[in-house]
């Protein structure tokens, strides 16, 4: 198909003393400049308003590092306008051109890559290696993306017939809203806005109000690289103004969706009821939570099963869906993998983002609390064996730090039962549950209502082979962390609560943003 092979952009080594300094630069350039005014865009026209919210620094909620309109319904109205008026044109558009504009992004990306980088951790608390994975993970969306447009464009192939020539060809659906979250603030609406786009779609997106820069920002990167007025359309506000109105239109023809299970089902709920004047039933992708599990063998490679752990509990707080929220350790080998595991998270440091700390605040204050209340709720129902507690964060001037900092925590010999064990916290919290033997540890981690990640350590080919086919989970990992998925590679959605299994990255993703149409002709 005439592009090179498919590569995964390589992240910044940041023990290289003059990349660090690259990074720090670019810290500073942002802070020099101060907070920006930012506009909604729609149909390539930027709009700003005297009515505005501010986006502050997790870290340090004194800051304000930018400024984001408050849209209303009218710019609703406008951006849907716009989007279904720029899908006439660019639903035929060449996916050559698609994938070509996709691309010249990525370069883009490339070559801002530490900026891009600095306005995330300043938004969202990512530290530089977070950030940066994410980063690269949106290089290789728009890669990835640029090929499947051409490959979808092909059509499949049908049992031919004698006398009539018949195609399946695949068609964009129209225009679509994407809702997406704060913990990835690129990366996932990429995923969900540039697989619209890429399949001939157009876009309304709607991020999340605590991250919207990044979307910003790859709104500006997605203009610069060509695409036209009106294919991507950004609004910013409050979700009582942005989100029910944006679901329930009657012109939007898909909402795709990452969030909450809470707001996932609201969605999915909603965008049921056809609404006057609306003449298709309107598609739902809704990515939500997880509560995924670690399994620890005995035979396993104990030291790899800890660190992997560890670094999939308190990555980035805790704040993905795909964290490791449970580990799940046969009996025999529980006190030694535990001890272990709290060994290396004990040495994690908790700062700031911007100094590339192990562990930073969690997004906002309300988050903390809630995060602090699953933490008391464990204090009475399990046994804490780490952290449990705010941590305390100076500022370079000495001052403590109000961002919601929490310590790493770890609670061993929870219950099924409890909260911990059944709830996504989304944070730095770690339940540990001992188990019998390997096959009580696997039905323990399928005892969820989720389905998302799932990490296996052992090195039994037979243990293997049972977890390849029993365990529960759309993205199962064998002796690794469960975090971290790879566009191009790691197919991510899960199952069950977890979403309706889109899975973003993948070979199939662009279904779903297409319709199959097939042509039958006589000869
Ligand atoms: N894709 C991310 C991961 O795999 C989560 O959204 O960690």
């Amino acid at each position: 198909e005439g592009f090179l092979p498919f590569q995964h952009e390589p992240y910044f080594d940041y023990s290289n003393l003059e990349i660090a300094e690259r990074q720090r630069a670019a810290f500073a350039r942002i802070r020099e400049q101060g907070p920006q005014n930012y506009p909604l865009i729609i149909g390539g026209e930027r709009v700003f308003l005297e009515d505005s919210f501010e986006v502050r620094n997790p870290a340090d909620p004194r800051e304000v590092v930018g400024r984001f309109p408050k849209a209303r319904g009218e710019h609703l109205e406008a951006a849907i306008r716009a989007a279904e008026e720029a899908y006439a044109t660019w639903q035929h558009s060449d996916p050559l051109q698609r994938a070509a504009i996709l691309m010249r992004a990525g370069q883009i990306f490339r070559a801002r890559r530490m900026e891009l980088n600095a306005y995330m951790s300043l938004e969202n608390g990512k530290n530089w290696v977070e950030a940066d994975g994410e980063v690269a993970e949106s290089v290789d969306h728009c890669e990835f993306f640029a090929r499947e447009a051409v490959r979808w464009a092909a059509g499949k192939s049908v049992s031919p017939l004698s006398y009539e020539h018949v195609t399946m060809t695949y068609e964009p659906i129209g225009v679509v809203a994407v809702i997406s979250p704060w913990n990835f603030p690129s990366a996932i609406p990429i995923g969900m806005a540039f697989g619209a786009i890429a399949a001939g779609n157009t876009v309304v997106l709607k991020p999340a109000s605590e991250s919207p820069i990044s979307a910003y920002l790859f709104c500006e990167i997605m203009e610069q690289a060509g695409l036209p007025k009106g294919v991507l359309n950004l609004l910013t506000g409050e979700d009582s103004e942005m989100g029910d109105p944006l679901v329930d239109h009657p012109r939007v023809r898909m909402v795709a969706f990452t969030g909450s299970r809470e707001i996932g089902c609201r969605i999915y709920e909603r965008a049921a009821k056809v609404q006057p004047g609306q003449i298709w039933l309107k598609r739902v992708m809704a990515e939500m939570g997880g509560k995924d599990a670690t399994v620890v063998c005995a035979d396993a490679d104990l030291e790899a099963a800890a660190q992997g752990i560890v670094a999939a509990a308190f990555g980035y707080s805790g704040q993905k869906c795909s964290a490791c929220s449970r580990a799940i350790i046969e009996d025999s080998v529980y006190d030694q993998v535990l001890d272990r595991v709290v060994e290396l998270s004990r040495k994690l440091v908790v700062g700031l983002p911007e100094d590339n700390a192990d562990v930073g605040p969690v997004i906002h204050a309300d988050s903390a609390r809630r995060i602090l209340e699953y933490i008391e709720e464990g204090k009475r129902t399990a046994k804490l064996v780490l952290g449990g507690e705010r941590a305390e964060v100076r500022a370079a001037d000495g001052t403590v730090l109000e961002g919601g900092f929490i310590q790493p925590t770890i609670f061993s010999e929870v219950d099924r039962s409890s909260k911990l064990f059944r709830e996504e916290i989304f944070g730095p919290v770690l339940a540990v549950t001992r188990a019998r033997d390997w096959k009580h540890a696997l039905e323990l981690a399928n005892d969820s209502e989720y389905g998302l990640t799932g990490a296996f350590y052992s090195k039994d080919p037979e243990k293997i082979a049972y977890a390849r086919r029993h365990f529960h989970v759309g993205n199962l990992y064998v002796n690794r962390k469960c975090t971290g998925a790879m566009s191009g590679t790691h197919s991510f959605g899960g199952y069950n609560m977890s979403g309706t299994g889109a899975k973003v990255g993948g070979p199939d993703y662009l279904f779903y943003f297409l319709q199959a149409k097939t042509t039958a002709q006589k000869y």
